[in-house]
């Protein structure tokens, strides 16, 4: 059983839904500790009612020193014997050396189909560009914001009177599904990295063609 810790900032729906699917029979990893970067995020809350340990690591008084806020973050971890960490909404970037520590065992999600649309806003850039499907991507952590090789990808269409916060929920609805399944596959043992590529050595079978719009 892989021990998973769970770094937050905000909301934690994500968190929520990998906290949910790791209670159920058989899910390969248990989430052992969640970890908030702010004081005030609503998900720690919602962590403690599912009787999942949680802690308050403040960043803030870190300001710019990175290293300093992960040698904290850093024993946390060890402490709790934490083997894998998934990002939900953590917005706080890290060292090059504390990603290099964790590569391999750390996933993110971040909600476009990356490459496309990394950062802030994806929504609104997703919008800009036209595009007629979007989704969310989880992937292994690099020192890159928003990229490194890709474990599973969410597709929703994308309507033409979309606003970004329309397309916002129509993708988290995505995100909840795909984050458990890829923590399973990697707390399975299931993913193997090859370069910049994340094969899936489970048997797992590729989705049906998506298409949008279709013609009515
Ligand atoms: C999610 O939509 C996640 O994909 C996004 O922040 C939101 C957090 O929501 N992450 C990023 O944009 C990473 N660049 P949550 O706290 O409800 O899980």
């Amino acid at each position: 059983m892989r021990r998973v810790a769970i770094l937050i900032s905000g909301r934690g729906s994500n968190m929520t839904a990998l906290i949910e699917a790791a209670a159920a029979d058989g899910f390969p990893a248990e989430i052992a500790l969640v970890i908030s970067n702010k004081a005030d995020a609503p998900g720690l809350d919602t962590a403690r009612a599912h009787g999942v340990k949680t802690l308050v690591i403040e960043s803030k008084p870190f300001g710019k020193d990175r290293a300093g806020f992960e040698t904290v973050l850093q024993q946390a971890l060890d402490d709790h014997k934490i083997d894998l960490i998934c990002l939900g909404g953590f917005m706080r970037l890290f060292t090059a050396d504390f990603v290099r520590h964790w590569y391999g065992r750390m996933l993110n999600i971040h909600p476009s189909l990356l490459p496309s649309f990394p950062g802030l806003d994806p929504h609104g850039q997703a919008l800009r560009a036209g595009v007629k499907l979007s989704g969310a991507t989880v992937h292994f952590v690099i020192p890159e914001t928003d990229a490194g090789p890709i474990v599973m990808q969410g597709a929703v269409g994308v309507a033409d009177d979309d606003t970004a916060d329309t397309l916002a929920a129509r993708v988290l609805e995505i995100e909840h599904k795909i984050y458990p399944q890829a923590l399973r596959l990697l707390a399975m043992g299931a993913l193997r990295l090859e370069g910049e590529r994340c094969r899936t050595t489970a048997g797992a079978s590729l989705c049906d063609e998506l298409i949008s719009p279709t013609i009515i």
